[in-house]
């Protein structure tokens, strides 16, 4: 209600004198507040602008036995004037009952299931509900959890659990106001079993105790996609006084050692964005299984142990999922289909942070190869596909959807177009006062367009010809003006490939100075029909089919699939068997489909390796193996 006043203010045309007299209240400040009637969230059935959910409560046991998580979620929330029901979001979940704060039982009905929302819990309240004390269990195929056996981990002795809520998984593992423009602060309380660690998006413990109870604590507002959990044999290594690494303890002083750059990334991100406003920032290295990269859990960045290269050249990882603690956990997507504004920004803020460490011919890298990604994934959904549009309608449909290399790729060369047209001093300058302004707030395209426009943009009106942010933001494809960067290392990497091609030997390419990025670059645009002649030549040289760092394997096995290169198989095997994530995984099913011999190898290693992967990831891959 307040934002709305404040947003009336503002449209009429700011300050009126009721509303200047307003802004003399310290309470409320008077600024470019998004009147949150204005959007609608198709993916969630929760009513948090009428209930206002503040806080949330948890108090939950984990059971591995049962793979169940039970408790109760205690929600105080402030209930304008006449609003006689709370909605929540669940999924596949079980509520045993719902009580007010005095131990009275509500009244509570569990709507109709939908196969992608869920099914709405409508609490009804009295004139005085300040709380609901939802008790419930998870049930089996809550998609946030993965439980992963002993035999799953690295360490082989104790069982894991990690959550992943984005997008619309929260429901299934806390009944909650699923919306990412709801934000609440949380404490929780979470009993695990003895000798394990827990650790949530919020404060951490940095050492086990003796009766597996831990208590956590997020005192920032955060969406519920941003709560998270993760339950193992799990050990602590500080990198400096804010930052550290967790891990379970096989891989514990690898991970430490390849994040040892963490603490000074966060001040390399401070000094561009303003302000690291989340107090600590850790990452916690997950097993092998983990479906995704990493996930931005406020605090507590979740991450694939498929970055530990050994030699730091896949930390941008890291520098991505830390720049989401602006672009992201501070200023959100208001619903999904605003996601670009989520992992666009973050994208481009990942190479500006790479940049500002490693140089300006790293970040166009980067840049380059982000390009090779966009214009790959645009030619595999067709230039005029709605799914190549950076805001997206996904009325009806899963949310997940969204999450192709569009928002990403292209939103990044969105902002990369609008700073090399504004200049960037005048580009960095708008973006701190945007994070600034907006900072626990979430963001639609439309305000943000405008906002871009009253703030920067309108300052000359050539910019805007030269931009056109129509056809990048709802326009289909790659547009005319992408920002193509010249990348003096990839150029190099480009002349040598060509000698190799016309007939020159691996032995004479001068690989030296090569990092992981131009080996990812050569493998990546390395002809599909190469011969194995050649194939042979730079595996002798080499040793690809055994390279440690998993974004070259997983381009060269690829390659090898392609050209027939039979001798990295069985690697591609293990590395299937062990590796869960998605982005690797779909790419080298999807090629064995395309042949009858290579369809029997995918349904061979898939048999054994599906248990590996994370419900969802199952999911997907039975949609490209077995259906
Ligand atoms: N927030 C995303 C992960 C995500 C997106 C999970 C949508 C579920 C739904 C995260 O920040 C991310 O983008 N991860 C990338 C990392 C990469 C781009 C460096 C990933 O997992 O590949
Ligand atoms: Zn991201």
């Amino acid at each position: 209600m307040k934002k709305s006043i404040l947003a009336i203010c503002f449209i009429t045309s700011l300050l009126t004198t009721s509303c200047q007299n307003k802004s003399e209240d310290k309470e409320i400040e008077i600024q470019e507040t998004i009147d949150n009637s204005e959007y609608t969230d198709w993916h969630s059935y929760s009513n948090p602008k009428e209930t206002n959910p503040e806080h949330l409560s948890l108090d939950i046991a984990v059971d591995f036995d049962k793979q169940q998580i039970s408790g109760v979620a205690k929600w105080k929330i402030n209930p304008e004037k006449g609003v006689d029901k709370v909605i929540l979001d669940t999924r596949n979940m079980q509520i045993d009952s719902v009580l007010y704060a005095d131990g009275n039982r509500a009244n509570y009905a569990l709507g109709e299931a939908d196969e992608i929302l869920g099914a709405a819990l409508h609490v009804s309240l009295l004139p005085e509900t300040k709380e609901i004390n939802v008790y419930y269990k998870t049930l089996e195929d809550a998609t946030a959890l993965q439980w992963l056996e002993p035999s799953q981990t690295f360490g082989k002795k104790a069982p894991f659990l990690y959550t992943q809520s984005e997008s619309i998984h929260v429901r299934t593992w806390i009944p909650s106001p699923d919306s990412p423009g709801a934000r609440f602060t949380y404490d929780a309380t979470v009993k695990v079993p003895e000798g394990l660690l827990a650790l949530m998006s919020a404060e951490n413990p940095q050492e086990k105790n003796e009766n597996g109870v831990y208590t956590f604590q997020m005192n920032e507002k955060i969406p519920g996609y941003l709560v998270a959990l993760a339950v193992g044999d799990i050990e602590f290594s500080a990198v400096d006084e804010r930052t550290g690494v967790y891990a379970e303890p096989a891989i514990l002083e690898m991970s430490a050692k390849e994040l040892d750059g963490i603490g000074k990334m966060v001040n390399t991100a401070e000094s561009l964005y303003g302000k690291y406003r989340w107090g600590r920032y850790d990452v916690l290295m997950l097993p092998s299984g983990f479906p995704i990269g990493g996930m931005e859990n406020p605090r507590l960045t979740f991450a694939t142990p498929t970055i530990l290269a050994g030699d730091k050249s896949l930390t941008n990882l890291i520098a991505h999922e830390l720049a989401h603690s602006w672009s992201g956990n501070l200023v959100t997507n208001a619903t999904w289909n605003d996601f670009w504004l989520n992992e666009g920004f973050t994208t481009y803020f990942e190479h500006r942070i790479m940049e500002a460490e490693r140089g300006e011919d790293y970040a166009a890298m980067l840049w380059n190869l982000s390009e090779r990604t966009l214009r790959g994934a645009v030619e595999d959904m067709g230039a005029d596909s709605p799914s190549s549009q950076l805001y997206v309608d996904l009325k009806n449909q899963d949310p997940d959807l969204g999450f192709t290399d569009i928002p990403y790729e292209k939103g990044s060369a969105f902002l990369m177009l609008i700073e090399q047209t504004v200049g960037r001093k005048k580009w960095d300058n708008f973006l701190i006062n945007y994070f600034d302004e907006h900072a626990f707030q979430s963001m639609t395209t439309d305000y943000f367009l405008d906002y871009l426009d009253k703030n920067l943009l309108s300052e000359n009106e050539e910019w805007k010809k030269t931009i056109h942010i129509d056809t990048w933001v709802f326009g289909t494809g790659i547009p005319e003006n992408y920002p193509h960067l010249e990348n003096p290392l990839f150029q190099a990497v480009d002349k040598q490939m060509e000698a190799f091609i016309q007939g020159g030997k691996a032995a004479d390419l001068k690989t030296d100075s090569w990092g992981a990025q131009e080996w990812m670059h050569f493998v990546g645009d390395l002809p599909t029909n190469l011969s194995i002649e050649k194939m042979e030549d730079l595996d002798a040289v080499f040793d690809l089919t055994n390279s440690k760092n998993s974004e070259i394997a997983d381009l060269w096995y690829l390659l090898a699939l392609r050209t027939n290169y039979e001798v990295a198989y069985p690697a591609m095997k293990e590395f299937l068997y062990v590796t869960g994530r998605e982005k690797f995984l779909d790419p080298l099913y999807t090629e064995m489909m395309k042949t009858e011999n290579g369809k029997k190898m995918a349904k061979e290693i898939y048999e054994i390796a599906r248990p590996n992967y994370h419900p969802l990831t199952q999911k997907a891959m039975d949609k490209i193996v077995i259906e």
